[in-house]
């Protein structure tokens, strides 16, 4: 089941509980980095336009721009409180508010497009690639970050468990199961479908947890549970609390990632 538009509205309507993911994994992530490989990738020179679709609180343009970047840097992001936030933090990144499949640029406007862990959102990736590929110039390239398959496994498997008890989770499955319409397996035919040509890599690391507390922050942090009135909310942490004392007994428990970088370049 995919996730329906309304629920990705909801979900990213300001950055707060985005923020509280983001900050899960710069902090408890163990292992090789994601920017490092990023920036391998990418390779930049430095005058590049770049457009990151689906940009978020517009973290990867600001990081490119405080290091020194000097072409144009754009990021789009289809919710108003994104956007609004990502220009009053980054003020020397153009923010703008639009769907990956309806870009609001000329053909050709950008060498580089980036499309960070947002795919599995779009309704269409394909009209999306379209687009993506409509406002590239010829040459330059298309890089999506995505979950791979088996991202997180541990904890899913965790959060199966109490679904018995606690049917609310459901939803915190099926949003998962959602996210798997873009991974590196049924990514990869796509973007081949409209580059024509796509690189595949994959980046293993993994979440480090000393408590339970910032797993159930992630998990309460997820729209399936933050739309659930809060006295509700409080009793599925609570089940899922229990599920995980176990899996802290030998102190730290490990929760493996799986991230895929799909790279394609415009004929
Ligand atoms: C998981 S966040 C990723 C943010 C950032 N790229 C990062 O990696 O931290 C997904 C973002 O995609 C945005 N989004 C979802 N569907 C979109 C669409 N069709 N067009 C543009 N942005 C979209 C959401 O509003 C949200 O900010």
């Amino acid at each position: 089941m995919s996730i329906q538009p309304a629920e990705v509205a909801a979900q990213y309507a300001t950055d707060r509980n985005l923020r509280v993911r983001i900050e899960t994994h710069e902090q408890y992530t163990v292992g090789p980095r994601l920017e490092p490989e990023v920036d391998r990738l990418l390779s930049l020179r430095g005058d590049e336009a770049l457009l990151d679709v689906g940009t978020g609180p517009g973290n990867f343009p600001g990081r490119l721009r405080a290091e020194g970047h000097r072409g144009r840097l754009v990021g789009v992001d289809l919710s108003p409180g994104m956007v609004e936030r990502a220009a009053s933090t980054y003020p020397g990144v153009e923010f703008v508010e639009a769907s990956a499949d309806a870009l609001p640029f000329p053909n050709g406007t950008f060498d580089l497009l980036t499309a960070r862990h947002m795919l599995y959102h779009v309704p269409d990736v394909s009209a999306a690639l379209a687009e993506f590929m409509r406002v590239l110039r010829p040459g330059g390239r298309f890089l999506a970050v995505t979950n791979a398959t088996g991202y997180m496994g541990e904890l899913w498997e965790a959060v199966a468990e109490v679904v018995p008890e606690q049917p609310a989770l459901a939803g915190l499955l099926e949003s998962r199961a959602g996210s798997a319409v873009f991974s590196e397996q049924n990514g990869e035919p796509l973007v081949r479908g409209a580059f024509g040509n796509v690189e595949v890599g994959l980046l293993e690391n993994a979440l480090v947890f000393p408590t339970p507390e910032p797993v159930l922050a992630y998990l309460g942090s997820m729209t399936a549970l933050q739309r659930l009135p809060d006295k509700d909310r409080l009793q599925v942490l609570s089940a899922l609390r229990r599920a995980l004392a176990p899996r802290f007994l030998m102190g730290e428990w490990r929760v493996s990632k799986r991230v895929a970088f799909l790279h394609a370049r415009k004929k």
